[in-house]
C-alpha cells in the first residue's frame, strides 16, 4: 500500500527547492538501483528540523551512501558548524558516502564508522541534538534505551519507515520487522517522556522530542515539556539582524529546476 498516493508524493517532492548536482546523481542512483533512500521531501524535513534546532550534534543509525546524510550535513554547516555520523555496516557504501560527502563539500562535518549501527552509537559519547535511525526495523525497539540516555533534553529522534507501507495495519502480518515497528511504535507513545508524532510523508517519519520535568511555581503541579535550547544572547542578537538568503544562494552547484 502506499502511504500517499503517487501524484501527492512526487508533488511534495516537487516543492523541494533545487539541489545540487551531486544531491541529484544520488536521487538518480536510488532509482536505478532500487535503493531505499528518504527521497527529496523527507529530506527536506529532515534538513529543516535540524536547522530549526540549531543542531550541530547529529548521530545517523543506517546512512547508506549518505543521501539522509547530505540533508543533515547541509543544515550543520548552515548551523556554524558540527559533526553528523555516518553509520553502516558495508564497507562499500562507507566509501560511496565519503565520495559524495567531499563532491557536496562536506569534509570535516561528517564521521564514517563502518560497522553495526546500534554497537557504534553505544561507543560514542553523547549528547545529541538529533538521532535519526534507518537500520533494519529488527532493531528498533531494542535501540530506544541508548537514544534515549544520549540525546539532549529537548533532543529529536527521527525514525523512517514507521508506516512500514501500511503494513503496520495488516493483522495477519507478523513477520519480526513488522512487530518490531509496531513495538517501536508502543514504547515511544507510552513513555511519557516523549511527544511523538508520525508524519505520513515518505514512508512514515517518526519525530519524537525528548521531554524534561519542569518545575512549576508554588502549588502548580510537575508538568514534562519541551526543554527550550534558545541560542546564546550574542548569537541570537547577530542571527536576527541577518537578512534572509534563499537557499539557491547558499548551496553549492545548484542545476535547473
Ligand atoms: C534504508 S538504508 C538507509 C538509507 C539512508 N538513511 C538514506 O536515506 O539515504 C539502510 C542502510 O543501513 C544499513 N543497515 C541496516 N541495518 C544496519 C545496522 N544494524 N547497522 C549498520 N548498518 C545497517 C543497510 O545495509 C542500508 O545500507
Amino acid at each position: 500500500m502506499d502511504i500517499l498516493s503517487p501524484a501527492i508524493a512526487d508533488y511534495l517532492d516537487d516543492l523541494v527547492p533545487p539541489r545540487p548536482a551531486e544531491l541529484q546523481r544520488m536521487e538518480a542512483y536510488a532509482k536505478s538501483h532500487g535503493f531505499p533512500i528518504i527521497e527529496p521531501a523527507c529530506g527536506q524535513l529532515c534538513y529543516q528540523i535540524a536547522r530549526t534546532m540549531g543542531a550541530t550534534r547529529i548521530y545517523e543509525l543506517g546512512s547508506g551512501y549518505g543521501y539522509s546524510t547530505a540533508w543533515f550535513a547541509e543544515a550543520v554547516k548552515q548551523n556554524g558548524g558540527g559533526i553528523v555520523h555516518h553509520t553502516v555496516w558495508d564497507q562499500d557504501l562507507s566509501d560511496m558516502a565519503k565520495a559524495h560527502m567531499q563532491a557536496l563539500g562536506y569534509e570535516g562535518l561528517v564521521e564514517y564508522t563502518m560497522g553495526e549501527a546500534v554497537d557504534a552509537f553505544r561507543q560514542v559519547d553523547g549528547p545529541f541534538d538529533i538521532v535519526f535511525m534507518d537500520i533494519d526495523k529488527e532493531g528498533y525497539p531494542t535501540a530506544l534505551a541508548e537514544i534515549k540516555r544520549k540525546l539532549r533534553p529537548g533532543g529529536v529522534l527521527l525514525i523512517d519507515n514507521m508506516l512500514w507501507s501500511g503494513r503496520i495495519l495488516d493483522h495477519s502480518d507478523d513477520s519480526g520487522a513488522t512487530q518490531a515497528i509496531r513495538e517501536c511504535t508502543g514504547m515511544l507513545v507510552s513513555d511519557q517522556d516523549w511527544a511523538v508524532s508520525v508524519i505520513p510523508i515518505r514512508d512514515g517519519l517518526l519525530v519524537a522530542t525528548k521531554l524534561t520535568l519542569e518545575k512549576s511555581p508554588p502549588g502548580g503541579g510537575d508538568f514534562l515539556c519541551v526543554q527550550a535550547a534558545p541560542l546564546p544572547p550574542e548569537q541570537a542578537r547577530a542571527e536576527q539582524g541577518k537578512e534572509t538568503q534563499s537557499n539557491k544562494d547558499i548551496l553549492p552547484e545548484t542545476q535547473g529546476e
